[in-house]
């Protein structure tokens, strides 16, 4: 396999400060303890060029933190990531020039249309601007999204619509690795189809790499070559789908079935209160 993205020994920790304590019980401890969350925890991952690679977790599992480590806006507090051979610490802007990022919470001109956003953006990456103004309507179109939408001010679309738009971003260059965190997640059936579809045809036709974060097992299974289990910071298991099911043991019949054979607890549980 050629490397692409590689995660070796990988940890960040993060250091909250607890609430005050209550007034009566200052005299007991002059200052409010901090909690330390494991994140990611000793993480090592091998992603392939052109592979699409699925880091499947539950809410707070630590899926965004590694991202977020790999795209380098956050550096890791140990261990070593490459990206195409690029150290995110040593060659950080290397690294950024390679990479684009689509994060659920993107930021956008809420005033602005997804069109205007979208040429924004383009000219931001240098796309000429004729192509860009071709380029923005026919990925909008590709996503699904009505076209009447495309010059309404992004305030007014809906959850699902300003993702397409967050996605749309991601793909107007042709990056060579592609970040996708939690691209499908508060997407309507179709719309998820629409953005997985795309995802998997911007693979083929680029060749790029692409890491994609879900807690959709169904869509971890379908779009991607490889899936590793992260669970509270840890890479619980890696393979393709069907070698995880092998690996969770016979009685393991869907990836429901790997979660709790690897981590002894229900994913329907660990994800209630979440759009699946
Ligand atoms: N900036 C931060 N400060 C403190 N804790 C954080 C911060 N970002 C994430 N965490 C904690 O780290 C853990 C992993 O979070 P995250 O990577 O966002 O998980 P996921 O993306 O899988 O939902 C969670 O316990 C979360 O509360
Ligand atoms: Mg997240």
């Amino acid at each position: 396999m050629d490397v692409a993205i590689k995660c070796t020994h990988v940890s960040k920790n993060f250091r909250e400060q607890q609430q005050a304590l209550p007034e009566a019980r200052w005299h007991q401890r002059a200052f409010p303890g901090f909690k330390t969350t494991k994140a990611v925890d000793d993480v090592n991952i091998e992603v392939g060029r052109g592979e699409i690679f699925g880091l499947l977790g539950a809410n707070g599992s630590g899926k965004s933190t590694l991202i977020r480590v790999i795209a380098t806006l956050l550096l890791p507090d140990s261990g070593e990531v490459t990206v195409l051979g690029d150290d995110v610490v040593k060659a950080r802007l290397a690294v950024r020039r390679k990479i684009n990022r689509v994060s659920v919470d993107a930021a956008f001109f809420k005033k602005l249309s997804a069109h205007e956003n979208l040429l924004y953006a383009a000219r931001l990456y240098s796309v000429p601007a004729g192509q860009a103004r071709q380029k923005t309507a026919d990925i909008l179109r590709r996503l699904g999204f009505a076209p009447n939408k495309m010059y309404a001010p992004m305030e007014n679309l809906s959850r699902g619509m300003q993702q397409k738009v967050a996605v749309a971003r991601a793909l107007l260059t042709s990056p060579v690795v592609l970040l996708l965190d939690e691209p499908t997640t508060g997407l309507d059936p179709k719309s998820k189809r629409d953005v997985q579809e795309f995802v998997a045809e911007v693979r083929q036709q680029h060749d790029t790499t692409i890491i994609l974060t879900t807690h959709d097992m169904a869509e971890a299974e379908r779009l991607c070559d490889r899936i590793a289990i992260i669970d509270n910071g840890k890479i619980r298991s890696c393979g393709t789908a069907a070698q995880l099911k092998a690996h969770a043991g016979g009685q393991a019949a869907s990836m429901e079935d790997v979660f709790f054979a690897l981590t002894g607890r229900d994913w329907e549980e660990v994800n209630s209160g979440e759009d699946a």
